[in-house]
């Protein structure tokens, strides 16, 4: 079993456990304590398979569990959702000392973060990630959020008590799904941990998975030990996002593969502005890791620079981005228009 604490000053603000088997027992998600009688779990349809097998090892244990389907994906993180698991929370009788788990991708650990850190004002609660995007980035750092409106707009900076990362769980997700989180974890080896680079040079999408959950997850633990709230050094976890986002919102296409594609955006923005010589490195490790490199056909550069000038990380001179003097080395900078479009052009957007 492998811990990594996120600390807030001098205190753990959360314990995240590494561990083949460990949303299997009860034991390991939520040790019992005297006065704490009820454990609530919420899954996705996708991971209502571990849920469940959550939920028996409580009732063996003879504690008192109770489950509850969420709708998946996006639909789940709603203000209507929310309260309908705040009325059935209250239907259950819980108490502050009781506690809740969300079992499944980011769209249910978001919406169980939220309402962990909301209901009775706060209670205590465990994440299960299920999914590889969940478990190396929507499960760490506390960020939790529903859609109002837009995407994320309601929402809370509250860790987690604890977060129980299951090799088991993610040692063989639908393809899709691994490609998705990939896009993630590389890109944690982008900005701080070359050794995972070298990892998925030397074995691609089989890179064994219990080592890319440490090494990812280490990355935004430590990002996010630095600066919890997001006014310095977590910004660099956006690398491949002010460009991705703007890919995404056009073009539809999955978060990860247009991270990806902004990923390759950046390194050539890095290229011509701080010296970035692995650009090609880059693009060959994202292509060999079957993400996409380039834009999907036909996408109007006026759409992706109304996007961008819309984004929140933009200022008057420029659109704000993280950059790579090297692997491992990001700085933030703020880019002008020309550099931008060599950029988009670059990822075949012009
Ligand atoms: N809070 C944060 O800091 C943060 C960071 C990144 C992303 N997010 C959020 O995460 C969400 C995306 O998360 P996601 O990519 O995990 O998607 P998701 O939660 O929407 O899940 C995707 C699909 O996978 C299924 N699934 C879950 N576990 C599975 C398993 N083990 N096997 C097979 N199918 C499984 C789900 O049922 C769903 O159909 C977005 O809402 C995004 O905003 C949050
Ligand atoms: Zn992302």
């Amino acid at each position: 079993m492998e811990r990594i604490l996120i600390e807030s000053g001098d205190e753990v603000a959360c314990e995240i456990i590494l561990s083949r088997g460990a949303a299997r027992s009860a034991e390991v998600v939520m040790p019992p304590q005297p006065g704490r009688d009820r454990v609530a779990l919420f899954a996705q349809p996708g991971s209502m398979q571990v849920a469940e097998n959550l939920h028996d090892s409580f009732t063996a244990a003879g504690r008192h569990s109770e489950l509850k389907l969420l709708p998946d994906r996006e639909a789940a993180k709603t203000l209507a959702v929310a309260e309908e698991c705040y009325l059935w929370l209250n239907s259950l009788g819980m108490t502050r000392s009781d506690a809740i788990v969300a079992v499944g991708g980011g769209a249910a650990t978001d919406l169980g973060g939220f309402i962990g850190a909301t209901y009775l004002r706060g209670i205590e609660t465990v994440l299960v990630p299920t999914t590889l995007l969940g478990a190396v980035d929507a499960a760490i750092g506390g960020k939790s959020a529903v859609n109002v409106g837009g995407k994320n707009l309601a929402g809370v900076f509250s860790h987690p008590a604890r977060v129980i990362v299951d090799g088991d769980v993610l040692a063989d997700l639908p393809e899709e799904l691994l490609i998705e989180g990939t896009a993630e974890a590389v890109k944690a080896g982008f900005i701080a941990d070359p050794g995972l680079l070298d990892l998925y040079a030397s074995h691609g999408l089989a890179a064994p998975i219990d080592e890319v959950l440490s090494r990812a997850i280490r990355v935004k633990a430590d990002v996010v030990s630095s600066d919890f709230t997001e006014t310095g050094q977590r910004i660099v976890l956006n690398y491949g996002h002010t460009i991705g986002h703007a890919i995404e919102h056009v073009a539809g296409i999955p978060h990860g593969h247009a991270v990806a594609i902004g990923m390759v955006a950046a390194g050539a923005v890095s290229e011509s502005l701080v010296g970035f010589a692995d650009a090609v490195a880059q693009r060959n490790l994202l292509a060999s890791l079957r993400l996409p490199t380039v834009a999907p056909p036909d996408l109007e550069l006026d759409a992706i620079e109304a996007t961008l000038r819309l984004d929140k990380k933009r200022d008057t001179s420029g659109v704000r981005m993280v950059l790579l003097e090297e692997f491992g080395k990001p700085v933030v900078e703020t880019v002008d228009t020309t550099t931008v479009r060599a950029a988009l052009s670059a990822v075949g957007i012009a």
